[in-house]
């Protein structure tokens, strides 16, 4: 889909989602790498998020789990932004998942307007009536807005009131932290000890992806759990089924774009069975970021520390397999007190809040 709007200069675009990124059509791809680490690092002031386009490729690439739109915009000829729908390919989805990025030269102009009338067409079209989005609101004097769950705010910036104009309401904030990873592992080594003998009727097993075969099946019903069980207000997700095809497929997105995976996790030692689990996502430059993704420990076996068992386990890891990362960053909803408890305790400081907006379609 193309479309030139009625703003002068301005083009929206799909581009060709290469099968590498030394193909000779990777160019737009390339480019619009460029343009989001530009935009990531114009709205959070650092390179936490940056990534390759070799390293980010994997995820453009088409599975059977979700259909994706991408596009790019530009402005004279020149790649000033990019946006992208997600119909998540599950029985009966309502929901649709979007961005729209702009370098900031630009906002403003009516650009992310004309930019959301595709997106709310490709949901439409596609019969999805639950439209969601995430950003990052930078720190800023305006006026504060609360979501419905009491906890945490955004502040009522240009990126919320471009929302707000659109029909969407702030569901959840989530919290940006950061750990710096060069300073003292006391705390991390203190409680990693408290939290494996609070812990001791379960051990602690750790690998790198792909997932060693004698743990796939566990790793996928905590990936299945994770989807249902963490805290997401308002915000609507389908239920998943994770098999060994859906998870290689994840892993594929992973070591495919040349990063890996710490999984770390916690065993009932009597039953077997996999009960809480940790990733930490390291990128081929181990001088960089690690991102923490998914922490959980299933509802029948929390209340025994496990998750700062799989949190410290994690960490003193990565210590040994990263010792140059600077910081780990992570994301958590604000009312997740247990994690954010933990979180504290271990030394990560909050560093950006970030909004989750919702939209209805009648
Ligand atoms: C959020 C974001 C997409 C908004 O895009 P934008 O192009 O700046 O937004 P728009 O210009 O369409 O917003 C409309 C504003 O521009 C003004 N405007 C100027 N010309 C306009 C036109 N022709 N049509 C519509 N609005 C126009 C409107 O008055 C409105 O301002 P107001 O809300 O203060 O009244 C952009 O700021 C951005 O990329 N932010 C960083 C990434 C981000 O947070 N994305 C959010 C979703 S992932």
């Amino acid at each position: 889909m193309n479309s030139t709007t009625e703003i002068a200069g301005l083009t929206i675009r799909s581009y060709v989602i290469p099968t590498s990124i030394d193909n000779d059509d990777a160019a737009d791809f390339i480019a619009m790498v460029d343009v989001r680490n530009r935009i990531y690092r114009e709205i959070s002031g650092s390179d936490d998020e940056a990534m390759t386009a070799a390293e980010l490729l994997p995820n453009f690439w088409a599975d059977e789990y979700t259909t994706r739109h991408f596009f790019v915009i530009e402005m004279d000829g020149v790649m000033v932004g990019r946006m992208g729908v997600d119909l998540p390919l599950e029985d009966d989805s309502r929901v649709a998942f979007w961005i729209i990025e702009l370098i900031e030269d630009v906002w403003g102009l009516g650009i992310g307007s004309a930019a959301y009338e595709i997106v709310e067409q490709i949901a439409r079209e596609a019969g999805r009536t639950s439209l969601q989005s995430w950003a990052e609101h930078p720190a800023s004097d305006d006026a504060r807005l609360e979501p419905p769950t009491g906890f945490g705010y955004v502040p009522k910036d240009h990126i919320a009131r471009f929302y707000l104009r659109h029909g969407y309401s702030l569901e959840q904030v989530e919290r940006k932290s950061l750990f710096d990873l060069q300073g003292d592992l006391g705390a991390v080594e203190r409680i990693h000890g408290e939290a494996a003998a609070a812990a001791a009727d379960y051990e602690v097993v750790q690998w790198m992806l792909p997932t060693p075969e004698e743990f796939v099946s566990g790793y996928c019903v905590m990936k299945e759990r994770m989807v249902t069980d963490a805290p997401s207000a308002d915000m609507e997700f389908d239920e998943e089924v994770w098999d060994e095809a859906r998870l290689r497929k994840m892993e594929a997105r992973v070591l495919d774009g040349n990063r890996t995976q710490l999984v770390t996790a916690a065993r009932h030692r009597v039953s077997g069975e996999l009960c809480a689990f940790n990733e930490l996502d390291l990128p081929l430059d181990r001088t960089l970021t690690t991102s923490q993704h998914d922490t959980l420990v299933l509802s029948d076996h929390r209340g025994h520390r496990l998750g700062a068992l799989v949190k410290t386990a994690g960490i003193l890891r990565l210590r040994e397999l990263a010792p140059d990362s600077p910081r780990i960053i992570t994301w958590n909803a604000e009312e997740n007190r247990p994690m954010l408890s933990i979180n504290e305790e271990l030394g990560f400081y909050p560093a950006a809040h970030i909004g989750a907006w919702k939209k209805v379609l009648s």
